[in-house]
């Protein structure tokens, strides 16, 4: 069976920002990482486009609906490029493929029984694309977007969500690590316990949307054909295969806490009324927050953090997002704290430590790095590595992952100031050992390279390649004593050079 991992697909009314492109990356981590351990895994992104405001949006911006969200959809994924995601698919909701399948499974749920005819009155919010209750609204606008809700009152086909609480509390018994992290699964938890309303499925006075099968005057409510997305893909994402019996339900759900009851109560029972397996886990991750106090000092206006990209480069991005908020919780993210990690942790913990080696191997040893044999200590702190940080990321424990990693960052550079070799080469009788201390230099920054593969691509090959190792990433890799005899060593460039904090000018 193979792994499968999403992100939500996101809305084309607004324009891709950092908060998108940070699951996008985490999701991207757990593919990479999974890939390094041989298992066939399938990553999946797009966008979400049948929204009720799209229609008007579009006409604001003097388009026509089609071109309109294939513009915005072309945002998406120029900044799934821009972050060097790894997806196999990028899917469009307005894919007739993706429609053809959303009917098929409204028809089944509708012949199993669970859709039936009702008319539904409230109070909509169409930024959210969900009703409200009045005690639910804040001063009477809606609690997410401030926004006041129109009152909306038709004929529409119901799903019967309310006679799926019993069994997904049964589900969720069993699976205690369906959600994740834990507070989330409690959370989830609760939506069912408190009791489920039946949910309207379409929508009668909306044209945009894929058409009710058995009623075209109508149109399937749009998060129900997003969260049809994650089954449809796999459906038509390969001309010559069918992908569903492949990955589903081996799917891992990546989302943030906006849309927890969409995905952990309405999307299973939606699964479970189609006769349809539900998703392994869904992981919950918090908001990432802009610092726009410190955003501001630094440039005198916000800039927009994915522009940080263009100034840092795309690894250290990816690295910081992780390293400053722990994955699953909320985190505040700034530039002066980009700037400073991209300065201490890359440039110097780890920067620093490859100019250095290499530039010792091509001094002392005209650039060949012999073999040895890794000191019992060492290797021992290196052997773990692997271990737990596979622990950490099967977990989605991302940020845990990186500190682990950087442990061992931190002890190859005690290790060069503890044996300091410009010592050792004074002195032919040490001879052995300055071979022994630059090849573990090597061997550790190489698992290093290789552990990181997942959360800094780039970076890795650079690492790997300046060491004249092979490109190879295998998860076995990570592991001491793995380090092959090379020539030509040549003392690195600055993997991380100096960079000026963005002004408004450069931004
Ligand atoms: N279209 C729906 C999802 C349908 S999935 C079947 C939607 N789209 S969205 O464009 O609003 O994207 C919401 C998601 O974007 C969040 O769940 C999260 O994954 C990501 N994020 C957007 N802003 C974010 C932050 N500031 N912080 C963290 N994640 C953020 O909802």
């Amino acid at each position: 069976m193979g792994f499968y991992i999403t992100t939500p697909i996101y809305y084309v009314n607004a324009t891709p920002h950092i908060g998108h492109a940070y699951t996008t990356i985490a999701a991207d981590i757990i593919t990479r990482h999974r890939r390094q351990r041989g298992e066939d895994t399938f990553f999946l992104t797009g966008t979400d486009e049948h929204g009720s405001n799209i229609p008007r949006v579009a006409e604001e911006a003097g388009l026509e609906l089609q071109e309109f969200v294939d513009r915005n959809a072309a945002a998406f994924r120029e900044m799934t490029l821009k972050v060097n995601a790894s997806n196999d698919f990028f899917i469009r909701t307005t894919d007739p493929r993706h429609g053809e399948r959303v009917g098929e499974f409204l028809q089944r749920i509708y012949e199993r029984g669970d859709i039936y005819e009702g008319v539904y009155s409230g109070l909509y919010c169409s930024r959210c694309e969900a009703f409200y209750t009045e005690a639910e609204l804040v001063d009477g606008l809606c609690p997410q977007h401030g926004i006041p809700p129109e009152f909306v009152e038709e004929k529409n086909y119901f799903f019967r969500l309310s006679a799926y609480a019993e069994p997904l509390l049964r589900l969720f018994d069993e699976r205690p690590d369906i959600v994740l992290p834990g507070f989330r699964y409690n959370e989830a938890r609760r939506f069912v316990e408190q009791g489920l309303d039946d949910i309207s499925v379409s929508r009668a006075s909306q044209r945009w949307g894929v058409p009710v099968p058995w009623d075209t005057s109508q149109v399937v409510y749009v998060w129900v054909d997003a969260l049809i997305n994650y089954w449809s893909a796999l459906a038509f994402a390969r001309e010559d295969e069918d992908l569903r019996p492949r990955y589903w339900p081996e799917v891992r759900h990546f989302l943030a806490k906006d849309i927890l009851k969409f995905h952990c109560v309405i999307w299973p029972a939606l699964l479970l009324a189609a006769g349809l397996e539900v998703p392994k886990q869904l992981f919950v991750h918090g908001y990432l927050l802009m610092d726009d106090r410190k955003m501001s000092k630094s440039i005198g206006n916000v800039i927009d953090p994915l522009d940080l990209i263009d100034v840092y480069g795309v690894d250290p991005v990816r690295f910081y997002l992780f390293r400053v908020a722990t994955f699953g919780q909320d985190g505040s993210i700034s530039i002066d704290g980009l700037h400073e990690r991209y300065e201490r942790e890359l440039g110097n913990d780890l920067g620093n430590l490859l100019s250095r080696t290499t530039a010792m191997i091509a001094r002392y040893r005209e650039g060949r790095l012999r073999e040895a044999v890794v000191s019992a200590e060492l290797a021992a702190d290196i052997d773990r590595v692997g271990g737990e940080v596979a622990a950490r990321l099967d977990a989605f424990d991302l940020t845990g992952a990186l500190e682990v990693v950087w442990e061992l960052v931190r002890r190859l550079n005690r290790h060069v100031e503890q044996s300091a070799p410009w010592e050792l080469a004074k002195d032919e009788a040490r001879a052995e050992d300055l071979d022994r201390v630059l090849f573990e230099l090597a061997d550790g920054l190489r698992a290093v390279a290789v552990a990181l593969a997942g959360f800094v691509p780039e970076t890795s090959q650079r690492v790997l390649a300046a060491l004249g190792q092979s490109e190879d990433v295998s998860w076995g890799l990570v592991a001491a004593g793995k380090t092959v005899a090379s020539e030509g060593i040549e003392p690195a460039p600055p993997l991380f050079p100096r960079v000026d904090p963005p002004t408004a000018a450069a931004a």
